[in-house]
């Protein structure tokens, strides 16, 4: 397998259905052209990805995954337009162009990031009222992402990624950080892809190992490439963390150790997935790229 073609081919799926999903208005509307310019300006597309390997990796239909893998990258953007906002992480470029507020205007860059919020349970809705017997199913996924996204997920983390702002951190609380605004997206949108693939009991509980440890080792590298990357890797302003002292894991541990954290999380992400055939061929070797691109650079 070739992951750059597989990444392409699945980008390309997504893309154009994000484009059907969230068409742009026929007469001007601000609203909708904010919240376009940051969904269709590129990203890597990470985990709605992740949703459709995950449905791969257990024979799934990926057809029933891309209203939610959608939806997920709808939230995704969201949280990076509001995560830019100055009140935050004040960052001016995203995806290697002026961030949302920038563009629009705060309260615009607000409005943009809650209505992508809404549409994206709109989406979930609506998939799961067409899913037929496999309603169950869907009802599961849209209420496992609203736990991930919400005060105990994602938001949770936000929440405390800001708070650390004004203290020394230490390893448990980076970690708890990690885990909530980075790690709860990525380990739901490999569930949301096993579930409604029809995933057996083990398989659903390997791969949301493997989606945790992930998780975390996404954080980490996304930590490193802020110290060590650049403008044309990352499409982002890098060196913010230091600026804002932030939590991260090179600020706690060092870059050599954190990138030694990153390569023991990866192996154990790869061993969850030993037990399936070449069919999560995909997954293992996002898990190495997200991994080398940090590590090896
Ligand atoms: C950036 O996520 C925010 C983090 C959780 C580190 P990505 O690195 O997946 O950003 P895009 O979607 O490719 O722009
Ligand atoms: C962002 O973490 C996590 C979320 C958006 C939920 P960062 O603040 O490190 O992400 P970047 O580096 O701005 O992409
Ligand atoms: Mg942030
Ligand atoms: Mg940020
Ligand atoms: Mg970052």
């Amino acid at each position: 397998m070739r992951l750059d073609q597989y990444l392409d081919k699945k980008r390309k799926v997504i893309d154009r259905a994000l484009n059907r999903y969230l068409p742009a208005s026929s007469t001007p509307d601000r609203l909708i052209e904010a919240m376009r310019y940051s969904l269709l300006g590129g990203g890597k597309r990470l985990r709605p990805i992740l949703a459709l390997a995950s449905c791969e990796a257990v024979g799934g239909n990926i057809d029933t995954v891309l209203p939610f893998a959608c939806a997920i990258e709808m939230i995704h953007t969201y949280s990076l337009i509001h995560d830019d906002l100055p009140a935050m992480d004040n960052d001016e470029l995203r995806r290697g162009r002026p961030t949302n507020h920038v563009v629009f205007g705060e309260a615009l860059a607000i409005l943009a990031g809650d209505a992508l919020l809404t549409e994206a349970f709109r989406i979930m809705g609506e998939a799961a009222l067409a899913s037929g017997v496999r309603q169950r199913r869907a009802l599961q996924v849209l209420t496992e992402v609203a736990g991930a996204v919400g005060p105990r997920g994602m938001v949770g983390g936000q929440a405390a990624d800001i708070a650390a702002e004004r203290c020394q951190a230490d390893l448990p609380l980076v970690e708890y950080i990690h885990v909530r605004k980075t790690g709860e997206l990525i380990r739901v949108s490999v569930r949301a892809g096993a579930i409604l693939g029809g995933a057996r009991p083990g398989q659903l509980r390997q791969l949301s190992r493997y989606a945790e440890f992930l998780g975390l080792a996404f954080q980490i590298a996304d930590d490193i490439l802020d110290e060590e990357g650049s403008i044309q890797t990352t499409g982002k302003v890098t060196g913010g963390d230091r600026r804002h002292n932030k939590a991260t894991f090179p600020a706690v541990l060092g870059l050599p150790a954190s990138k030694q954290r990153a390569k023991e999380l990866l192996d154990q992400a790869l061993e969850e997935l030993s037990g399936f055939n070449e069919a999560a061929e995909p997954l293992r070797q996002i898990a190495q790229l997200i991994v080398a691109r940090a590590c090896l650079a």
